[in-house]
């Protein structure tokens, strides 16, 4: 059956001249998808395009990498069909090169919807910038404001430290989030930790993100982004000595420290915290002693609803970003804070020179917190 075009626009402007080739007619919907498309960054020089809906035939992405500007050759046009993962329909693009731009637009039955426009990989030294929220939960209004707001910024991709949804055994509720989250997610990856309410047996969480059917089986993860090592930990399962999650933090900080990139590492329970919840301490006494000897730069966290930036511990700087939809909760400030804020609000970083410059934002788009994150320098031989 074809379903009739809702609103036929003029795309030929988006499009690469003669391209695409002898279709007439082309038009574009809204986000007509369940879910999606929303990108998945699986792998170095991989981007997955998904959604969710029920399709009779699989949806195809069409893409092409932007030339350079000084470049005189036409771009390559490819067409990558999507494959069914559960519910999800997943187009991953293979080969991108870095420091790029890259176009799709997706096609299926319910239209055309796009061209929407990804940054590939970073080299190294390449100046970028990213963006930070977390706890967006359920304020569906603040969550969806502050993602339209962050839309409009010029980032590579966004890290959520955790508690995307409320309940993340609800299906409604991942189903929502992505449709909050269309106007960035399907242009700028999203790079998630887990939270203890996106927990559920139902596996929702590890199934949109794409994790075992493309990467690792399990919530944790590295992401490398030009100068940065960015390792998002699962805080809801075993991370002292001698777990698995151990492991791979102490050989992801490791090979980081070899490669001399900036160290990152994002996860939902605070090391420092003077929220409501407060300071985790089996994380911090896992994650303290590691940030020191491998020279971490940033720890990112969430759980306690407010932001609060702390003094270097050590030389590392730990920031709760956390009030991204969940209610607002006050803040008592300790010896190592910072700074402190008790509203909605995302970071923005820029990195550049091998360091990191960032700045909180709120709703009006005011700066409350800027500061500038040196280099750490490991402390022992690794
Ligand atoms: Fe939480």
């Amino acid at each position: 059956m074809t379903i009739a075009p809702v609103l036929i626009v003029s795309l030929w402007s988006c499009y690469p001249k003669g391209w695409p080739p002898q279709r007439p007619g082309y038009a574009i919907h809204d986000f007509a998808y369940d879910a999606g498309p929303y990108l998945v960054r699986t792998a170095p020089g991989r981007m997955a395009v998904v959604c969710a809906h029920s399709l009779a035939s699989p949806p195809t992405v069409q893409w092409w990498v932007r030339p350079s500007k000084t470049s005189t050759t036409a771009p390559d046009y490819h067409e990558t069909s999507a494959q069914m993962h559960g519910e999800l329909w997943v187009a991953e693009l293979q080969d991108l090169p870095p420091d790029h731009e890259v176009r799709y637009a997706i096609s299926s039955e319910l239209g055309l919807l796009g061209p929407f426009t990804f940054r590939s990989d970073r080299s190294r030294s390449a100046p970028f910038r990213f963006a930070a929220l977390g706890d967006t939960r359920s304020g569906h209004q603040v969550h969806r404001n502050l993602i339209e707001q962050l839309a409009r910024e010029d980032i590579d991709f966004f890290i959520n430290s955790g508690d995307l949804v409320e309940f993340g055994g609800d299906h409604d509720q991942w189903i929502q989030f992505f449709n909050i989250e269309a106007p960035l997610i399907s242009k700028r990856p999203l790079f998630a930790s887990v939270g203890n309410h996106d927990n559920s047996q139902r596996l929702y969480f590890r199934r949109f993100f794409l994790r075992g059917s493309h990467g690792p089986n399990h919530r944790y993860l590295t992401q490398d982004w030009g100068d940065l090592r960015i390792i998002l930990l699962d805080s809801e399962i075993e991370i002292r000595p001698g777990s698995a999650q151990h492991v791979f933090l102490e050989k992801a900080l490791r090979e980081g420290v070899q490669q001399n990139m900036l160290l990152i590492i994002s996860l939902h329970y605070p090391p420092y915290s003077s929220g409501e919840h407060g300071s985790n301490p089996e994380v911090r006494a896992v994650l303290a002693p590691l940030a020191k000897k491998y020279g971490v730069e940033l720890i990112l966290a969430g759980h306690d609803h407010n932001y609060e930036r702390t003094h270097l511990m050590d030389g590392t700087t730990y920031i709760v970003a956390a009030s991204g939809g969940a209610p607002i909760r006050r803040v008592i400030p300790n010896d190592f804070t910072a700074e402190f804020r008790t509203e909605p609000h995302y970071i923005l970083f820029d990195v550049s020179d091998h360091r990191l410059i960032g700045r909180a934002l709120n709703l009006q788009g005011e700066v409350f917190d800027d500061f500038i994150i040196e280099p750490n320098p490991p402390r022992a031989e690794n």
